[in-house]
């Protein structure tokens, strides 16, 4: 079974997508390390990341593995770099290149194979995988997303107000929904579930109920 989890930056996803996939006894696929790694190696092999075929090359031979939380590229742990905002304010570079998404959706494909999956990301249940049997598109208002980035900064010992979160937000946002191909975008049979004032644990109880209806 194929359970798509798409939405907007900072909507929880990865957080509920992960606690869903280890009680469903899936396996979980965080999309966005994906392309964040592709990033980070076009940085670290010094390419002009704006040169499409190079990045599509990289993003063609990328050795990529899922260890439960840790991202492995090449072997190494990656987690905690593929994070930083400077990954995150390059890595339009690598969502906008179509041989790049082409590559990500068909490597996706590949890893979804093998097992019952929960997936998420921008264009699972759209484009990556538009027969899953179940698909949720997971949201927030802007400005409970914002809070909750903060809060997370706060605990990790980071500075920063809900201004300056939001603004970034928007900015991301905005990329994300006007990308033609793979943009963020419901599928017409998703479900959509709104997450203001709910707790992790609720959302994911929610759509633990959602997913086992349609199993
Ligand atoms: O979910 P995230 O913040 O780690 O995703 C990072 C970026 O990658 C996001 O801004 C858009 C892009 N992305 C995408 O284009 N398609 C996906 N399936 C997942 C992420």
């Amino acid at each position: 079974m194929i359970v798509t989890i798409d939405g907007p930056a900072g909507a929880g996803k990865s957080t509920v997508a992960r606690l869903l996939a280890e009680k469903l006894g899936f396996d979980f696929l965080d999309t966005g390390a994906m392309y964040r790694c592709v990033a980070l190696q076009g940085i670290r092999q010094e390419v002009d990341l704006s040169d499409e075929d190079k990045l599509a090359e990289i993003a063609r031979t990328l050795v990529l593995e899922f260890d439960g939380a840790i991202v492995l590229l090449g072997g190494e742990d990656v987690t905690a770099e593929i994070r930083t905002p400077e990954i995150t304010s390059l890595i339009h570079y690598a969502a906008d290149n179509l041989q790049v998404r082409e590559a990500m959706v068909s490597l996706q494909r590949k890893l979804a194979l093998e097992d019952d999956v929960v997936t998420e990301g921008r264009d699972q249940g759209t484009v990556a995988f538009p027969e899953a049997e179940c698909k949720i598109f997971l949201s927030a208002s802007a400005e409970e997303r914002a809070r909750r980035r903060v809060e997370q900064m706060r605990q990790s010992g980071e500075d920063a107000s809900i201004e300056e979160v939001l603004e970034q937000q928007n900015l991301r946002d905005q990329q994300d929904e006007a990308r033609e191909v793979g943009g963020l975008k419901a599928a017409d049979d998703a479900l959509h579930v709104i997450t203001d004032g709910m707790r992790p644990f609720e959302v994911v109880e929610h759509l633990e109920r959602l997913v086992r209806l349609r199993r």
